[in-house]
């Protein structure tokens, strides 16, 4: 059996696990040949592969980025069915049995849609944002909560040195996880999600009651929040990707807002890529280690159409089909929504 591996959509910690894990597990469990495919589905296009064995894939799991490269402005579907059938014949042209994608849900529309098409595909979920249906926790996610977490706890002593409100944009699309997560690891005052529109006078007065108080406040905000009956929202559109591009830029919108109705100065950073490059926390590499066997052992059995999960806790795989339907975004009843007003963090609602 010959298996193509490919990473695909934009890069996130713990990809180079994932190939590890899965090369050394299609070896071990059905004596696969294993070839990893060069920057994602352009590579399949392309017909550009790379013999992957044991001795290529040691070493990896701690790395950041993908060994494989990756290409998010060539989406085989953008080029119609021509496109579609260009990959699958360049698939059989490689002689590959099947086809591990790795990626987040543009990856698994791509790889649902080969799989329509007659091409072995299974997918393995990967986003820092965790917005993958279907998948309780995509690798990478606890990475970029630790980082940002991190940054806010570093953004809180010079807020609190200097009696200023610090604002951090965290990335996440039109997904609030990673603010959440780590504004409430990291005791941020204010929260704003894409899920709760926010009240910019609500976000001012906590702001001001802290004044008199503690003399700074630290606000976690997601690059997809936007104001009660307006949008912040910062992007634009690039020549070949299938939807606008974030250039972040709410916390700034959202500075500007607050700096007109405080005393205190405000600052604000965007904490950008730095979420999503370098190595993958302990948790993102056990994470990625067990999708990438657990996706191998799928391969060997022959079952196909579909993209290892964790649901419960529990390792399982889900239809790529059911995966390609949108986005998971918090639920407004999401236990950790509640958890956070408990303790007197806003989240930007009107009192
Ligand atoms: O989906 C992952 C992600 O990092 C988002 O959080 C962010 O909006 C987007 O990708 C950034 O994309 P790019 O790397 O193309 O700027």
């Amino acid at each position: 059996m010959r298996v193509g591996v490919l990473t695909g959509g934009g890069d996130g910690p713990g990809l180079n696990a994932v190939i590890r894990a899965v090369t050394k597990s299609l070896i071990r469990h059905c004596n696969a040949q294993v070839v990893g495919i060069e920057e994602g589905f352009a590579g399949l296009m392309d017909g550009r592969v790379r013999q992957l064995d044991w001795r290529a894939v040691s070493g990896l799991i701690h790395l950041g980025g993908t060994v494989l490269g990756t290409s998010n402005r060539r989406n085989p579907l953008l080029e119609g069915e021509e496109g579609a059938q260009r990959v699958i014949e360049s698939a059989r042209a490689l002689g590959l049995d099947a086809v591990v994608a790795v990626g987040g849900d543009g990856t698994m529309a791509i790889a649902q849609a080969l799989w329509q098409r007659g091409l072995a595909m299974v997918g393995v979920p990967k986003t820092i944002d965790n917005d993958i249906v279907g998948c309780e926790r995509s690798f990478g996610f606890d990475t970029a909560v630790a980082i940002a977490t991190e940054a806010l706890e570093r953004l809180q002593t010079t807020g609190q040195a200097h009696g200023r409100v610090m604002l951090l944009e965290t990335m996440g699309r039109d997904a609030g996880w990673i603010a959440l997560e780590s504004g409430i690891a990291a005791a941020a005052d204010v929260i704003l999600l894409p899920e709760i529109p926010y009240d910019i006078e609500a976000v001012a007065a906590v702001c001001r009651e802290r004044e008199s108080r503690q003399r700074f406040t630290v606000i976690s905000v997601a690059e997809g929040a936007r104001a009660r009956g307006g949008d912040v929202v910062v992007q634009e559109r690039i020549e070949g990707r299938d939807e606008p591009v974030r250039l972040g830029g709410v916390a700034h919108v959202l500075a500007a807002q607050l700096q007109s109705r405080i005393s205190s100065e405000v600052r604000a950073t965007v904490l950008g890529h730095v979420q999503r490059g370098g190595a993958p926390t302990a948790f993102d590499r056990v994470l990625a280690t067990r999708y990438g066997n657990e996706v191998a052992q799928l391969v060997c059995r022959g079952e196909f159409g579909r993209m290892v999960t964790l649901q419960g806790g529990e390792l399982t795989s889900v239809a790529l089909d059911a995966v390609a339907q949108g986005r998971r975004s918090i639920p407004p009843e999401h236990p950790l929504l509640d958890c956070a007003r408990q303790i007197g963090v806003s989240l930007g609602e009107p009192a």
